[in-house]
């Protein structure tokens, strides 16, 4: 079977039950604060969830998680993932774009999230983004490290 030298695009979808496997692997790569394979479940019917896969050609390769509240116009990117194999080809920008996308459409106005303070590769990506911190949380992870809070105004333009 042949493809361009660059490969097919990947694409993104919403999470369904048959992707759980590897979204559990996704989860096992952060150091904690996993979501288990039961909310992992929850979250695939939760109507305040949106869980989104980005897959190539061949693997699942990515996922994020976003969660909305009623009567709130802000939405919370809580998690996303690419796999190390994929990493630095940019599917985290591409999932992003998406959730940002996502939130828009359900009438959010700002995205908002917690990181590790130590996680660059994550504080760079959502700089560059445009994220703006807002405050530092010690102790925010059940390890004791600190969560770096950023928000992002997502307003139709
Ligand atoms: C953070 C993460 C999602 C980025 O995914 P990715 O597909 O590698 O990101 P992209 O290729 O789209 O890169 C986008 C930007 O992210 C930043 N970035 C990505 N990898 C980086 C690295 N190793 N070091 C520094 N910055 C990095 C850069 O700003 C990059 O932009 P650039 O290439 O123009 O410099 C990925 O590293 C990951 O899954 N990490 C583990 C899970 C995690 O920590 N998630 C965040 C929880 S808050």
């Amino acid at each position: 079977m042949s493809s361009s030298p660059a490969g097919i695009a990947p694409t993104l979808r919403t999470a369904r039950a048959a992707d759980l496997p590897i979204l559990q692997v996704l989860e096992s790569l952060f150091p904690g604060d996993r979501l288990s394979a039961r909310q992992l479940r929850h979250h695939l019917s939760n109507p305040h969830a949106v869980m989104r896969v980005i897959e190539t050609e061949y693997a699942l390769a990515g996922y994020s998680l976003l969660l909305t509240r009623s009567g709130s116009q802000a939405a919370r990117l809580y998690s996303i993932a690419v796999a190390p194999a994929f990493r630095g080809q940019g599917m985290g920008r591409q999932l992003l774009d998406d959730v940002v996308a996502q939130a828009r459409a359900r009438g959010c106005n700002e995205l908002r999230l917690e990181v590790r303070q130590d996680n660059e590769p994550a504080i760079r990506l959502y700089r560059e983004y445009g994220f703006q911190f807002t405050e530092q949380r010690p102790r925010y992870y059940q390890d004791g490290a600190d969560a770096l809070r950023f928000r992002l105004e997502i307003s139709a333009s």
